[in-house]
């Protein structure tokens, strides 16, 4: 009772909570202030920014024809050396399941799926996006050094997903086996 009719005068219980009100307002504060240096640190330093377009396509009907028919899927080479890389990702697999890249080049990424969201990261690489139905998630990059890489899902999408994966071969430019004249996209199979 003598705390409440001695209300002008905070009692050393209630300093004590606002004092520890003010400490978490502060730290909440400072842990706000880390997460957003961490985003400008990694889009800055490491080149980590969001899906820079936004295209959508029917992912019901990719098998139908179109850019995701089967004889696309896989690396084709631009008149100008670029690369362009197209990957159906399906439960529970990608399509194709081994991408041959040129090494050095710059390649551009183009994948779709047919059911529902996955995910898919580049080990070693800023790579790392998600696809969603209904859209189309392009990612560019450029391979440094020949070598196999690993492509997982990482994004939860049924009962198979941890068996989803796929491999990024990456080539000597000069021996990469793509035909201008047929024109065909090609994988690690050939
Ligand atoms: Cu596809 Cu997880």
């Amino acid at each position: 009772m003598a705390e409440a009719l001695n209300a002008t005068q905070p009692t050393p219980k209630q300093e004590a909570g606002e004092r520890g009100e003010r400490l978490w307002a502060r730290s909440m504060i400072a842990i706000i202030g880390l997460l957003l240096a961490m985003i400008v640190y990694t889009s800055v330093h490491w080149g980590r920014h969001p899906p820079s377009r936004l295209e959508t396509i029917d992912s019901m009907s990719l098998h139908k024809g179109g850019e995701f028919s089967e004889p696309n899927l896989g690396t084709s080479i631009a008149p100008d050396g670029s690369a362009v890389v197209r990957v159906v990702a399906q439960q529970y697999a990608f399509v194709p399941s081994c991408v041959l890249v040129p090494a050095g080049v710059p390649v551009t990424m183009r994948l779709a799926s047919a059911d529902v969201v996955h995910g898919f990261l580049i080990q070693d690489t800023n790579v790392n996006a998600m696809i969603v139905p209904g859209y189309v998630t392009t990612v560019r990059t450029t391979f440094a050094e020949s070598g196999e890489r690993l492509m997982p899902c990482h994004e939860f999408c049924g009962i198979g997903h941890q068996a989803m994966w796929a491999h990024v071969r990456v080539v000597d430019a000069r021996q990469f086996p793509f035909d201008q004249a047929k024109g065909k996209a090609v994988n690690c199979a050939g």
